[in-house]
C-alpha cells in the first residue's frame, strides 16, 4: 500500500477547502436539554460533537461561536420539581447549574449558556409571538387530539405504535381545549421548495428523507399555548393572559434570543446557525423551526446536523427508561478526553451506536494507551537515552522518511476534510492508521541498533526528528477532540504553547520543531485500564 504513495518534492498546500468555511463565521448550537433530569451520557455526546467542532472552527481561525443551555418551561419540569420538593424556579436552578457543570467538566468551550428563564430570552419570545400574532398566522381555535405529557406534544392514531407513544412507550390521554395556534400550514409548500432546493440543508441524506416523507402529508397547524389553569410555568402569551407558550414556540427561539436578537451585533454577525441535534427532535428543528423562521420574514437556518442514538442493552439511553449513564462516572474512571474521543470514533454520526464499558476500556486500551501513548513514550524515551532530551537535526531523508512526511500530509488533508464534514469516526480513523504507520517506521528503522553503530548517528537523529515532528502534527489535529492532551503532548515535545495560537494549516507545516528544543518527561498520556479478566 505504501508504495502506491505519489512522490512529491516539497511541501503542499492542504485541502482546507470547504463550505462552511467558505463564511469566516460559525454559530453552533446544541438542544437546550430540559431540567427535569440530570444530564447523562446522550446529552454529553452532543455537547462533546458541537465542542469539538466549535474548536475546529476556531483553530482554522474562523471567527465561533457556541451556544448550548437548558430548556425550563412545561409540564415535565414542574413535575421534576413537585417531586423534588422545590419551588420551581429553584429546581431548575439547581439542574440547570449541573448541566453547565457537567459541561465544564467534560472540557465544554460554550461562548454562551442560555436559559429559557432568562428574562432576556422571555422578552425575544414575547415579542416574536406580538409580530407573528399580528401579522396573523397566529389565531385562536379548539383543538382536541391523543397528548403524551412526557413528550409535552399532540400526537396523531398514525404516528403511535400499538397504541403508545414510541418514545415513551406510554398511552396518550385524550385532550380537548381552547388554544392558539401557529398557522404552519402555510409554509409546507415553501419548506417543501427549500429542502428540495437545498440538498445537504438537512443531513445526513436518511434525516432529509425522514423529513421529506412526513410533508407528502398534509401539515396542520401547531398549537402553541396551554391554558393557565393547566400549567402555569411557562412565558405568558403577550395577547392572552390566559396561556403561556408551547414549550416548542418557547424553546425553539433560543437559537436566536441567545445572539440579541433582534437588534444585537452577535445575531448581525452570526446568524444563521448549525444546529446540531439527535434524530429525536427532528421533526420540531426540520418543520417547526424553518417554519416559524419563515413567518418571521427571517432567513433560514444555515444547516440541520442529525445524529443517532446512543443505545444501551435495554433500548435509547433515556431518563424515562431509567438506563443512563452519568458522565461525571465515566469521566471520573476513565478520565475526559478519553471519554471524548471515544464519543467521536465509536459513534459514525447519524447513524446509532451501542454503548457499553468494555467497548469505552477497549477503546482506550487499543487506541489511546497502545497505539498513541505507546508511540509518545517510545519516541520521547529514546529521544531521552539516545540524544539527551534534545530535539535532533534531520539530516537528508531516506525513502522511508519520505513517506512519513507524505503519510502526514495525508492524514492531515483528510483529517481536515471529514472533521467538518461531521465525518469524526473516519476522521480519526485516518489518523490512528498514520500513528500505526510510525510505530512501524520504528521498528523498520530499529533505533535501538542505529545507537550502537557510531556512524549511524545522523541516521539515528533524522528517525528521531521525524517521530517527534509527525507527534507535532498528530497533537496539533487532535486539539478539538482531546484539548488537554493535546496540550500535554505539545509540553513534553518542548513546545508548550509555542505555535498554539496559529491557524491550523500554519502549525501543519514540516519542519517547525526547531532542532536544539528541550523536550520533556511527563507520565504517560493514557494509562491502560487493567479490567477484571487480567
Ligand atoms: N428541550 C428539548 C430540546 C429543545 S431544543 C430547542 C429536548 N431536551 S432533552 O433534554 O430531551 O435533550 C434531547 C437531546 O439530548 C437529543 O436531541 C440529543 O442531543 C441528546 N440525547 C438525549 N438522549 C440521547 C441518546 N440516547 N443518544 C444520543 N443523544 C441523546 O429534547
Amino acid at each position: 500500500m505504501v508504495s502506491k504513495i505519489p512522490r512529491v518534492a516539497g511541501p503542499r498546500p492542504l485541502a482546507t477547502g470547504n463550505w462552511q468555511l467558505a463564511t469566516m463565521t460559525y454559530y453552533l448550537t446544541t438542544p437546550i436539554y430540559y431540567v427535569n433530569a440530570e444530564p447523562h451520557l446522550g446529552h454529553a455526546y452532543t455537547t462533546v460533537v458541537a465542542d469539538a467542532l466549535a474548536r475546529f472552527h476556531r483553530l482554522l481561525g474562523v471567527e465561533t461561536r457556541f451556544q448550548t443551555g437548558t430548556d425550563e418551561h412545561g409540564d415535565k419540569v414542574v413535575e421534576a420539581a413537585v417531586k423534588a420538593g422545590l419551588p420551581v424556579k429553584d429546581f431548575a436552578d439547581r439542574v440547570s447549574a449541573r448541566f453547565r457543570q457537567s459541561w465544564d467538566e467534560l472540557d465544554i468551550s460554550y461562548d454562551h449558556y442560555i436559559r429559557t428563564t432568562d428574562p432576556a430570552h422571555v422578552r425575544v419570545v414575547q415579542e416574536v409571538l406580538s409580530r407573528v400574532h399580528e401579522a396573523g398566522d397566529i389565531y385562536f381555535g379548539e383543538y382536541g387530539g391523543l397528548y403524551c405529557f412526557g413528550c409535552e406534544a399532540f400526537y396523531l392514531e398514525r404516528d403511535l405504535i400499538d397504541g403508545r407513544c414510541p418514545d415513551h412507550k406510554t398511552t396518550p390521554t385524550y385532550l380537548k381545549e381552547e388554544n392558539y395556534f401557529f398557522r404552519m400550514s402555510k409554509y409546507q409548500g415553501w419548506l417543501l421548495d427549500y429542502i428540495n432546493d437545498n440538498p445537504g440543508w438537512i443531513r445526513p441524506e436518511r434525516y432529509r428523507n425522514e423529513v421529506l416523507a412526513f410533508l407528502r402529508e398534509p401539515l396542520e397547524d401547531l398549537c402553541i399555548s396551554r391554558p393557565k389553569s393547566r400549567l402555569e410555568w411557562g412565558i405568558t402569551l403577550p395577547f392572552d393572559a390566559r396561556y403561556v407558550t408551547y414549550v416548542w414556540f418557547d424553546a425553539l427561539l433560543n437559537y436566536l434570543s441567545g445572539l440579541d436578537y433582534p437588534s444585537g451585533e452577535p445575531y448581525k454577525k452570526f446568524w444563521p446557525a448549525q444546529h446540531l441535534i439527535a434524530k429525536d427532535i427532528l421533526k420540531p428543528h426540520a418543520i417547526y423551526w424553518p417554519t416559524m423562521l419563515a413567518a418571521m420574514g427571517l432567513e433560514p437556518f444555515a444547516h440541520l446536523n442529525v445524529h443517532g442514538y446512543w443505545q444501551m442493552d435495554s433500548g435509547k439511553m433515556s431518563k424515562s427508561l431509567g438506563n443512563v449513564v452519568e458522565p461525571r462516572a465515566l469521566t471520573a474512571q476513565y478520565g475526559v478526553d478519553q471519554v471524548r474521543y471515544f464519543f467521536l470514533r465509536e459513534m459514525v454520526f447519524g447513524l446509532d451506536a451501542h454503548f457499553s464499558v468494555e467497548a469505552l476500556v477497549a477503546r482506550i486500551n487499543a487506541d489511546l494507551a497502545n497505539d498513541l501513548g505507546n508511540l509518545l513514550a517510545r519516541s520521547l524515551g529514546m529521544a531521552f537515552k539516545y540524544r539527551q532530551g534534545v530535539v535532533p537535526a534531520p539530516n537528508v531523508p531516506s525513502d522511508l522518511d519520505q513517506e512519513v512526511i507524505l503519510l502526514a500530509e495525508r492524514a492531515a488533508a483528510d483529517f481536515l476534510q471529514h472533521f467538518p464534514a461531521l465525518e469524526f469516526s473516519r476522521a480519526l480513523a485516518g489518523l490512528w492508521e498514520f500513528i500505526g504507520h510510525l510505530n512501524r517506521y520504528i521498528v523498520a528503522n530499529a533505533p535501538w541498533e542505529l545507537a550502537k553503530q557510531p556512524e549511524a548517528a545522523a541516521r539515528l537523529d533524522t528517525v528521531l526528528y521525524h517521530l517527534l515532528e509527525s507527534l507535532r502534527w498528530i497533537a496539533a489535529l487532535l486539539r478539538p477532540v482531546m484539548p488537554a492532551s493535546a496540550l500535554k503532548m505539545s509540553e513534553q515535545l518542548g513546545l508548550g504553547l509555542a505555535l498554539w495560537d496559529q491557524p491550523l494549516p500554519q502549525v501543519l507545516q514540516w519542519g517547525r520543531l526547531l532542532p536544539g528544543g528541550a523536550l520533556r518527561k511527563g507520565p504517560a498520556l493514557f494509562p491502560r485500564i487493567e479490567t477484571e479478566e487480567k
